[in-house]
């Protein structure tokens, strides 16, 4: 990431939107954020994230639900920078989700703050091994207890979400998208 070169991220708090176990949190307070929100809906990943980050004092770890922490978590036009990564986008359960969750992000940014958005567009024409990415994910959790196997299965829907569609909603939530793009692993990067 090279926000420093592109604008400061000292000004106010970065909000990190499902952080998971905090791979961009932890990359948030490595770039000199003062203070980052790092939001999921999992206990067990925050868990994780919280001793991943027990030397920085910057991180607070918020159980919540990224579609509404934004307005509760920061006043509006305070925010540094908001990451919603690792194909966390897809996960919402409407895709009317996302123009209200752009909306919620347009009022907490500071001017000249930053919004960093990566998602995988299912919506592509897909090849080769690619065709088998399934829109209904399945899990399938083999675990060995005193030298028998078990198998966990679960699965979950994931929103297919065009990239010309995600920059159409970053403009109507007045978020001038400057970088649209998919790179070598077919991650779509959305940076207004
Ligand atoms: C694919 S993971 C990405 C995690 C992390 N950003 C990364 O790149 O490693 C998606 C994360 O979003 C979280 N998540 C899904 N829906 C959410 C919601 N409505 N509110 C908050 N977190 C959510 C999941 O618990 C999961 O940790």
């Amino acid at each position: 990431m090279t926000w420093k070169a592109a604008g400061s991220l000292d000004g106010g708090p970065a909000i990190d939107l499902g952080c998971g176990s905090g791979a961009q949190t932890l990359a948030l307070v490595r770039l000199g954020s003062p203070a980052v929100i790092a939001v999921d809906t999992s206990r067990r990943l925050l868990d994780e994230l919280v001793t991943y980050a027990q030397d920085s004092a910057v991180v607070r770890a918020v159980h919540g639900d990224l579609r509404t922490v934004l307005p509760e978590a920061a006043e509006p036009g305070m925010v540094a920078a908001v990451v919603c990564m690792g194909d966390t986008l897809p996960h919402l359960p409407a895709k009317a989700d996302v123009p209200v969750l752009l909306g919620h992000i347009s009022r907490a940014l500071a001017s000249g703050g930053h919004l960093v958005v990566t998602y995988r567009d299912l919506t592509v024409e897909l090849r080769g091994t690619d065709r088998f990415i399934p829109v209904i994910v399945h899990d399938l959790l083999h675990t060995r207890t005193n030298g028998s196997w078990q198998q966990q299965t679960s699965s979950y829907s994931k929103l297919r979400i065009a990239s010309s569609w995600l920059v159409e909603q970053c403009r109507a939530a007045g978020l001038d998208v400057r970088h649209d793009a998919a790179d070598a692993r077919g991650m779509r990067i959305c940076t207004p």
